[in-house]
């Protein structure tokens, strides 16, 4: 029988062949999360056997990965703010950039107790509203998508972190269900990858992340137009309009909401690897 040290040993150079970035560290999650250890657990038992059922189960996840499946889907789950998302194929794996969005909305709000109405557009796994409402406990959200799979996963994370009596979960395409307004916040993080720059991104986004999640038209800018548009109808005057944006956007975005006439001039807020990755503007 393959013990722990062999296990890791081999699956990093068979991941390290596939393509892997992070194969030492990719073979190690694998392997606690079949043995249901932890790292310290899994390096102080080297010579541990794993047993047939172990095997066969690390096995499929090794195969899984090294066509380029992402740990999370692989593992089911992922950081992020103070939470482990439940994550599923069809619904995009949260980013670390992310968090700069919510740190960005947090920066504006300050008084924490506020009874804030918030509106996330394409919720996922509800990651940036999820973080919001724990942060902010009299705050209200409504998170919509028109992805099933991503409803189905928010409300999962809602429930696991007993935020679903503060979030209401919608089907809708953008604002198109959304009858409310009077809105504090609208958040997204639309689809904004460049439909011909999407096989070009890495292997485990551009096969196995959904395109709905992703493609922003031709020009990336599609969901920021509709937004754009839409948005003022149902903020508050005063109410602010947060979008994570790519690295390259901001003179785009600036000008978008520059045009619409309805908003004060855009903030551009950098990401922790100083890449503008947020665009704040308030209803006029
Ligand atoms: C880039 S992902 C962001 C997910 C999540 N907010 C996050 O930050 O991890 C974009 C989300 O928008 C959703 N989406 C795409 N088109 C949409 C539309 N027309 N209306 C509502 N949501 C949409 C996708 O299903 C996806 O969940």
């Amino acid at each position: 029988m393959l013990t722990y040290q062999q296990a890791l040993i081999e699956t990093a150079s068979r991941l390290k062949e596939s393509g892997s970035t992070t194969p030492e560290l990719d073979a190690l999650l694998l392997l606690c999360h079949v043995t249901g250890k932890d790292r310290i657990g899994v390096y102080a038992t080297p010579k541990e056997p794993l047993t047939s059922e172990e095997y066969s189960k690390f096995d499929n996840l090794v195969g899984r990965r090294e066509k380029a499946e992402p740990m999370a889907y692989i593992l089911g789950e992922k950081g992020f703010w103070e939470f482990d998302l439940k994550v599923r194929k069809g619904v995009l794996i949260p980013r670390p950039d992310t968090e700069s969005l919510v740190e960005a909305i947090l920066d504006i709000h300050k008084d924490r107790n506020a009874e804030l109405n918030i509106l996330e557009l394409g919720v996922g796994t509800g990651a940036i509203i999820l973080s919001l409402l724990h942060e902010m406990p009299n705050a209200k959200g409504l998170g919509v998508d028109v992805s099933p799979d991503a409803l189905a996963c928010a409300e999962e994370n809602a429930e696991a972190n007993n935020l679903d009596d503060r979030l209401t979960l919608r089907a809708s395409s953008w604002f198109d269900n959304v009858s409310e307004d009077g809105f504090d916040v609208i958040v997204s993080t639309p689809p904004y990858i460049r439909t011909d720059d999407i096989p070009n991104l890495m292997r485990d986004v551009a096969h196995h992340e959904p395109s709905l999640a992703l493609d922003g038209g031709n020009d990336g800018l599609d969901a920021y137009r509709h937004i754009i548009d839409e948005a003022p109808a149902k903020l508050k005057a005063g109410g602010l309009l947060a979008f994570e944006i790519g690295y390259d956007q901001a003179d785009d975005l600036k000008k978008l909401l520059k045009d619409s006439g309805n908003f004060t001039p855009a903030v551009i807020v950098k990401d922790l690897a100083e890449h503008d990755r947020v665009v704040l503007a308030h209803r006029l």
